[in-house]
């Protein structure tokens, strides 16, 4: 099984996680595609989508599946996204496709965070996927020296502007033994908008895409 089967499987399972009559929260990149792609057989049997990105809310909205803004939401029961690299306590690093910071927020409101990964993003110790870093653009030059003296390699993802408007410093050279502290490390440099670990509240289910089929896994299960 190819990167692209694995990925359309688990997205495929996390249907399953799918409540009825109920709006649910929707993450971005190539294996949230997949899965948005399978919502749309089941559209009639949820009320709409919170999207984490504007290239998620186009394409479920290409599939005729209403959007809401999480500001109309108060609670979403569910949080379907991929991840860049995934650990055994599904701390996660995410923001490849530069969407962490509405998939941090969506997910923060979600009581369950589904996460779907073929078995290539398990990883021991976070840091080999560069660490997505949003940051102001008036900031960039200080948040990257910011990020030097912790002991991280900066690369400006030049050409790529956010949903928010914002710039990417991918973070090169990190061994995240611990990510809980180095998310709220990071957090506090003047100028991050959000940073790719999502540690403080990492995903509850993994549905891990491997060539002998889809393991679920809970965590603390
Ligand atoms: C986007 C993300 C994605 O979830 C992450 O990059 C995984 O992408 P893919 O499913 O394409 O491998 O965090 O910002």
């Amino acid at each position: 099984m190819n990167q692209d089967a694995l990925k359309q499987a688990v997205a495929q399972a996390a249907l399953a996680y799918v409540p009825e009559g109920e709006i649910i929260g929707v993450g971005t990149g190539s294996t949230a595609n997949f899965f948005i792609d399978g919502l749309a057989a089941m559209k009639d049997r949820i009320v709409g989508a919170v999207a984490s990105s504007e290239a998620s809310a186009q394409r479920l909205a290409g599939h005729g599946i209403r959007l809401f803004d999480l500001n109309e939401v108060d609670a979403l029961s569910v949080y379907v996204d991929g991840a860049d690299e995934i650990d055994a306590g599904f701390a996660m690093i995410k923001g490849g496709g530069a969407a962490l910071t509405r998939e941090k927020i969506v997910a923060s409101v979600a009581q369950r965070f589904v996460c779907i990964a073929d078995a290539s993003k398990l990883v021991e110790v976070l840091g080999r996927f560069p660490l997505p870093v949003e940051v102001i653009p008036l900031a960039r030059a200080q948040v990257a020296r910011e990020l030097q003296a912790l002991g991280g390699r900066p690369v400006w993802r030049e050409g790529v502007v956010t949903d928010n408007g914002n710039v990417i410093l991918d973070v090169h050279g990190l061994e995240i033994r611990d990510p809980v502290m180095l998310e709220s490390l990071l957090n506090q440099i003047v100028g991050v908008v959000t940073n790719g670990l999502f540690a403080r509240r990492p995903a509850d289910v993994l549905l891990l895409g491997t060539a002998q089929g889809v393991q679920q896994r809970v965590r603390g299960g």
